[in-house]
């Protein structure tokens, strides 16, 4: 996968490609990323992205000619067959939200150019012909796409057949299935007198299996009912949510 990043702060990003998952993925050249400053695309003596609103209003709203010119050369084609090749991401509060199975469809494409704005956010005309996806990382607003963007991609990178150490652990984290992942516990056994769940020690793979697939089902009608109501669906899930809503009423 190639990950193309247009930003005014390219050095926002040091940190996110240096440690943790990311260099991991960069090193095994499962994904490439290239950081492009969105200033090299003006050209003018000031280097200037932004502009003031028509209309009248507060701060400054993001000028299109750099992204028409950045966005078209980074991909490497011309804008009409743009959408043929990479996926073009705009982050904004007033995009879809980020949920697993959107980033799972990301995964699986060879190419993404993601945009940061700043400011007020960007020209409409740029939304309108050059984003083919607006994401949102949340109903929070932060001060510029970046952030949203260091999200994104380690949502997705860590996807990426190959980048964990243990992939299976991917299907059991929490909205994978759609339910939020089960409690975890490691050594000590016994730690200050708290025990570990006698069940885990038990060796017994299925009683394991069923106590987990019990406890995310505990967990998710807890803290998101909403999730619950598009999972449980066969009569041992149903039985098991049961048993968990009388043991915690
Ligand atoms: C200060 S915000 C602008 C918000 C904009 N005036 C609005 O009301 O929608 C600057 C930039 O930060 C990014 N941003 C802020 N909150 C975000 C969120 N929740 N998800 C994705 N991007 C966000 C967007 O790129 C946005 O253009």
């Amino acid at each position: 996968m190639q990950i193309d990043i247009v930003t005014i702060f390219p050095e926002m990003f040091d940190g996110a490609l240096s440690a943790g998952v990311i260099p991991i993925a960069l090193k095994k050249k499962i994904v490439k990323v290239n950081l492009h400053n969105l200033r090299d695309f003006t050209h003018d003596k000031h280097k200037q992205v932004d502009d003031a609103p028509y209309g009248g209003g507060p701060g400054m709203v993001m000028k299109p000619e750099p992204f028409f010119e950045a966005v078209p050369a980074v991909a490497g084609c011309s804008l009409n067959e743009l959408k043929k090749f990479c996926r073009v991401i705009l982050f904004t509060p007033q995009g879809e939200a980020l949920k697993q199975k959107k980033i799972l469809e990301f995964s699986k494409e060879k190419r993404l150019i993601l945009l940061c704005p700043r400011y007020e956010g960007i020209d409409e005309r740029i939304r309108e012909h050059l984003i083919t996806d607006e994401v949102s990382i949340g109903d929070f607003v932060v001060s510029g796409g970046e952030f949203p963007a260091m999200v994104f991609m380690d949502s997705v990178i860590r996807l990426l057949p190959g980048v964990l150490g243990s992939e299976a652990s991917l299907d059991e984290e929490s909205f994978s299935n759609g339910l939020l992942e089960y409690p975890q516990y490691t050594r000590p056994n016994n730690f200050m007198g708290l025990r570990v769940p006698e069940i885990l020690l038990s060796g017994n793979h299925a009683e394991i299996a069923r106590w987990r697939r019990q406890k995310s089902l505990e967990r998710t009608a807890k803290r998101r009912p909403d999730l619950l109501e598009k999972i449980v669906s066969t009569k041992e899930e149903k039985k098991l949510l049961n048993k968990t809503e009388k043991e915690s009423s």
